[in-house]
């Protein structure tokens, strides 16, 4: 230890603070070994990032294993025409709609309104579907035509087996 760093710990009987024993470093060789320490903590933290990423993916496909995969909606015979049935897809905390048109052509859509996500609903005498916090309103293509929304609503497939309807993904 160089005599201008070192400071004294005992006056009297000059041997040197507890620290200075504890860490013999100099002042310069103390710049060296921050850079060093810096850069094994930055290496370290970004491994640890990325496993915690990694971690997060794979821990929500365990817990979500079907969260992409079909899942059943409701019977056909229960959507008439230019009605709606409710179903959540692709978990249970994600609500959706179905409508059969006029047509009888069968679309859905998360009830996710894009504005502010208050739950939209279908409108039969407006034949879309109607946010009614801020009055938005998409078309039954799922693209905002009226109100605050800018952006379409989600679109979920759905396939008709018999008289079963699933849900099988969504855009
Ligand atoms: S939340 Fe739907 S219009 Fe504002």
């Amino acid at each position: 230890m160089s005599s201008e760093t070192e400071v004294k710990g005992c006056a009297g009987c000059g041997r040197s603070a507890k620290w200075q024993q504890d860490f013999p470093i100099e002042w310069d060789g103390d710049h060296y070994v921050t850079r060093r320490e810096m850069v094994k903590f930055l290496t370290l933290g970004s491994l640890l990032l990325a496993s915690a990423n990694w971690i997060t993916v794979v821990a929500s496909k365990l817990l979500h294993p079907g969260s992409k995969a079909e899942r059943y909606i409701g019977m056909d015979s229960d959507l008439d025409r230019n009605g709606s049935i409710l179903f959540r897809y692709p978990t249970e905390q994600d609500p959706c709609i179905a409508i059969r048109t006029l047509e009888g052509k069968i679309v859905a859509y998360s009830q996710v309104c894009t504005h502010l996500s208050c739950a939209v609903v279908y409108d039969r005498s407006e034949g879309g579907l109607f946010c009614p916090c801020h009055h938005g309103l998409f078309n039954l293509q799922g693209q905002p035509v009226a109100g605050p929304p800018t952006r379409p609503l989600p679109r979920i497939t759905v396939q008709q087996r018999g008289d079963q309807l699933y849900a099988t993904g969504m855009e």
